[in-house]
C-alpha cells in the first residue's frame, strides 16, 4: 500500500494558490507625521505627502497586477493617518466590526470607514470597546488572532468574536515598536503565519509555537523595517523591500515575494498591510 508523502514545508511555488482579494485603500493625499502616537513617528521630521502618494500608488499597482480588486475611500483633510485603512474596521463574512481608536487624533476615522462600509452593503457594528480594526485582528480560516497591550482592549476581542462568530485568540504585544499585531505577524494563507517572537509576551509566544509549529519565524532586522507588515494572498507576499532576510525565507518556502518601497509611510509606523483593509464577503 502506498502512502502520499507529507507536504514538505518548502513546497514548490506551483503548490501555493493565490486567492483573489478585495481591498479597501485610502490615497495619502493628506499624509503627514503631525503627532507622535508610536515610536516611529517624529513630528519634527514630518513627512512628504507627495512621496507617500507615489509609494502608495506602487502598492495599489502591485495589488492590481496580482489580479486583486482595489476599492478607494476618500481621504479626509486633517486625518493624516487615514491612509492606514487596516485600522478602519475588521470585515468578515460581509459583516464589519467597526473601529474605535485609542488616540483622539485618529478618532474621526472610525465614522468615515463605517459610512463607506454601510454604503457598500456591509452590516456595521459600532463597537463599545477600543479596537483598531485589522491593525490588531488578523483572520485565518479557523480563528482570528487578536493583539492587545498597546491599542486594542481584550473586551474588544470578545465583542468581535460574538459579532463575527469566529474564535478569537488573544495575543499580548510587549514591544512599543510593534504596537499593532499586524506590525509583528501576518497570515501565510489560511492556516499558518510569519511572526517576530520578540514582539510577544512569553505566554503568547508559547501559544504561537503551539498553534503554528511550522511558522516562518522572523528576526529583529526584518521586523525593524516592518517586514512583518505584509499581505499574503496564499502565494504572493507583498512585503517591504528592506526585509531581505524574510524575503529569502519566503522564497525558500515556496512563496513569491513582491517587494515594495513604503519608506515614507514607515515614518508614521506603517507598511503595506497597514494601508490595506480586506473586504471579506
Ligand atoms: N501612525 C499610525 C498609528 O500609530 C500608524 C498605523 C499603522 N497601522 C497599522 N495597521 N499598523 O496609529
Amino acid at each position: 500500500m502506498s502512502v502520499m508523502p507529507a507536504t514538505e514545508p518548502g513546497s514548490p511555488p506551483s503548490e501555493r494558490t493565490a486567492l483573489r482579494r478585495r481591498f479597501l485603500m485610502c490615497r495619502p493625499e493628506h499624509f503627514d507625521v503631525a503627532y507622535a502616537i508610536n515610536p516611529w513617528m517624529d513630528p519634527e521630521q514630518g513627512a512628504d505627502a507627495g512621496r507617500a502618494v507615489r509609494q502608495w500608488e506602487s502598492l495599489r499597482d502591485a495589488y492590481l497586477s496580482l489580479g486583486h480588486e482595489v476599492h478607494l475611500i476618500d481621504p479626509v483633510e486633517g486625518l493624516p493617518d487615514m491612509v492606514f485603512a487596516a485600522n478602519g474596521a475588521l470585515v468578515v463574512g460581509g459583516r464589519a466590526y467597526g473601529a474605535r481608536f485609542a488616540h483622539e487624533e485618529r478618532r474621526a476615522e472610525a465614522p468615515a470607514y463605517a459610512a463607506w462600509l454601510k454604503d457598500h452593503g456591509f452590516e456595521v457594528l459600532e463597537p463599545l470597546y477600543t479596537n483598531e480594526g485589522e491593525g490588531d485582528f488578523l483572520v485565518l480560516d479557523d480563528m482570528i488572532l487578536a493583539g492587545t497591550g498597546f491599542r486594542t482592549e481584550i473586551a474588544a476581542h470578545q465583542e468581535a468574536q460574538e459579532f463575527l462568530g469566529r474564535p478569537v485568540v488573544t495575543l499580548r504585544l510587549v514591544d512599543p515598536r510593534f504596537y499593532h499585531l499586524d506590525t509583528a505577524l501576518f497570515p501565510l494563507g489560511g492556516d499558518n503565519v510569519a511572526y517576530y517572537p520578540g514582539a510577544f509576551s512569553p505566554g503568547s509566544r508559547a501559544v504561537l509555537e503551539r498553534l503554528f509549529p511550522d511558522a516562518v519565524v522572523a528576526g529583529e532586522e526584518d521586523a525593524a523595517v516592518l517586514g512583518l507588515n505584509s499581505v499574503c494572498d496564499g502565494r504572493n507576499v507583498v512585503v517591504n523591500e528592506e526585509a531581505t532576510g524574510l524575503i529569502a525565507t519566503l522564497r525558500d518556502r515556496g512563496f513569491t515575494p513582491v517587494p515594495v518601497d513604503l519608506s515614507e509611510l514607515r515614518k508614521a509606523g506603517g507598511g503595506p498591510k497597514c494601508c490595506t483593509l480586506e473586504l471579506r464577503a
